[in-house]
């Protein structure tokens, strides 16, 4: 084990020349064992047993929400017992009709596998491959090879929970459309074929938080209504290249 006087000048240093990240006390814990030499030495660094434990009905922190459900996820950014070991776990909530919008794992293939509901999953693998698609019954499940573009929705009317399982501990997550509309808005109008800036922003302003209200063919055989908004405060913000023209109201 290396001093903690050691790993918080790691900390220190890593953060100085990166995004802006506070030393908390689990980065401190998490730079500890990325610097242990061996797994017994991180072992012994997690000294208490309950930091072998994440509870995801009472997690310390990893919860996403939208208009439609939430997720969970406990990787080495929440739960620095999995450091060392290439591994993580998400587990989503899933409302009536909520969708879990498109989006990749940059860092790892997923293995996710639908606890109590029938799940729509569409996978897209890469330029030339054809698109893959699926209805999840319960006890089934389903991979995600790294970097696929996909989606999954509760095609049904009661609440759903799946199970998704990284083999990274350090899986990473990029939203497909609130990403890309937060791309400079000339790059998206000529990428759309010559969209304007007021298209751009409608269209960006619209996108929701993930676990977004799913399809109308599935509001409608529930019974349910789309509500009039949904937060969207997961788009990208636009700060320097990619801001809106001074003027638009955004
Ligand atoms: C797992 O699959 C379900 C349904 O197929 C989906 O809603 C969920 O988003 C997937 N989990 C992750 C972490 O992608
Ligand atoms: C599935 O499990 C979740 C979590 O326990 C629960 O909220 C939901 O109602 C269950 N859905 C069904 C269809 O049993």
């Amino acid at each position: 084990m290396f001093s903690k006087f050691f790993a918080t000048f790691v900390v220190l240093s890593t953060v100085m020349h990166s995004i802006p990240v506070l030393s908390t006390p689990l980065s401190d814990e998490v730079a500890e064992l990325r610097l242990d030499p061996t797994a017994v030495d991180r072992v012994n660094t997690l000294s208490s047993d309950s930091q072998f434990v994440f509870n995801f009905l009472n997690p310390p922190a990893g919860v996403v929400t939208g208009a439609a459900g939430h997720t969970v996820t406990a990787t080495s950014g929440t739960f620095p017992a999995v450091v060392g070991n290439g591994i993580a776990m998400t587990i989503g909530f899933l409302g009536p009709c909520g969708i879990n919008t498109p989006h990749t794992h940059p860092r790892a293939t997923e293995i996710n596998y639908s606890v109590n509901g029938t799940l729509r999953a569409g996978l897209l693998t890469e330029n030339g491959a054809r698109f893959v698609m699926n209805e999840l019954p319960p006890g089934s499940m389903t991979v995600f090879p790294q970097g696929a573009v996909h989606f999954e929705m509760n095609d049904g009317c009661e609440p759903a929970m799946f199970v998704a399982g990284f083999n990274s501990e350090d899986p990473g997550v990029l939203s497909v459309a609130q990403r890309f509309f937060g791309l400079p808005i000339d790059i998206i109008g000529a990428t759309m074929g010559g969209l304007g800036v007021k298209e751009v922003e409608g269209l960006e302003a619209m996108i929701p938080d993930n676990v977004a209200v799913g399809t109308d063919a599935c509001l409608k055989r529930c019974g349910l209504h789309r509500p009039p908004a949904q937060p969207t405060a997961q788009h990208q913000p636009r700060g320097s290249g990619n801001a809106f023209p001074t003027g638009t109201v955004y």
